[in-house]
């Protein structure tokens, strides 16, 4: 993209913006040859072999004080699969700690596009930055209770963290609009919403009863969230709409 222009290059990805080139393009791969040998069914066979041969997306380790191997032979003999719930909980400090850095992202976004009749402000931005870091908090000092450290990159974590990397992308690049921002910050919190949930439904049912009520709180401030990012993309889309516009705000 041209840094001294406001004004986006010419969309040349479709076929129709060439038709001659385009037919040759399409002819020429009805001729050519394939230079190598296979097929997609090869490509399927050579996964096939790597997950059957998979050993995982890194792994648990085991607890490195005192504290931590009581904790968890006491939740052994509880039934409490420590290790399962530690992963979990693993995911959310992740996501969370995630979460912050992506209204860090749009705050610094907005902040050069405010619209003060479609929000959000910066207020409502802030308190719910402030209440992931809160959320982050929660899971953290819930994970050094049972003994564990937080410092650990749990499989579970690994996983959503690679998952976040696209809302990242899209927070943090400059040539995003206001409705992009909003559509991926939308796809985090849908996350949130089901995550919380999910391990509000583990704690119950691993017997951690006095987790439940502080987690179901941090998922009510989830829902108002999502809420909140939902009537602010709707009435971005509208707007957009209205004006015919696609891409970036004058
Ligand atoms: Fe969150
Ligand atoms: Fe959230």
């Amino acid at each position: 993209m041209a840094h001294d222009s406001k004004i986006a290059a010419m969309n040349r990805t479709g076929i129709g913006m060439s038709p001659v080139d385009g037919e040759q393009m399409v002819q020429s791969a009805r001729e050519g040859i394939p230079s190598m040998e296979g097929s997609a069914a090869g490509v399927q066979t050579v996964r096939e072999q790597y997950i059957s041969e998979r050993t995982g997306i890194g792994s648990m380790p085991p607890p490195t004080t005192l504290k931590g191997v009581a904790k968890a032979a006491a939740a052994l003999v509880r039934d409490q699969r420590p290790n399962v719930f530690l992963d979990r909980l693993g995911e959310r400090l992740a996501f969370e700690r995630t979460g912050v850095r992506l209204y860090d992202a749009l705050i610094c976004h907005i902040s050069v596009l405010t619209d003060k009749t479609l929000g959000p402000t910066m207020n409502e931005l802030r308190t719910i930055r402030d209440e992931e870091h809160r959320h982050f908090e929660l899971i953290r000092n819930t994970i050094e209770t049972m003994g564990a450290d937080p410092t650990v990159l749990t499989p579970a974590a690994d996983a959503v963290s690679v998952e976040a990397r696209g809302l990242l992308q899209i927070l943090t690049d400059p040539r995003s609009s206001r409705s992009q921002c909003l559509h991926a910050i939308l796809v985090a919190e849908l996350s949130d919403n089901d995550g919380w949930k999910m391990l509000i439904d583990l704690a119950r049912s691993l017997g951690h009863d006095d987790l439940v009520g502080r987690f179901e709180q941090a998922a009510r401030a989830e829902e108002n969230h999502l809420a909140k990012v939902r009537g602010w993309l709707t009435a971005q889309v509208n707007a957009d709409t209205k004006e015919g516009r696609v891409g970036v705000e004058a």
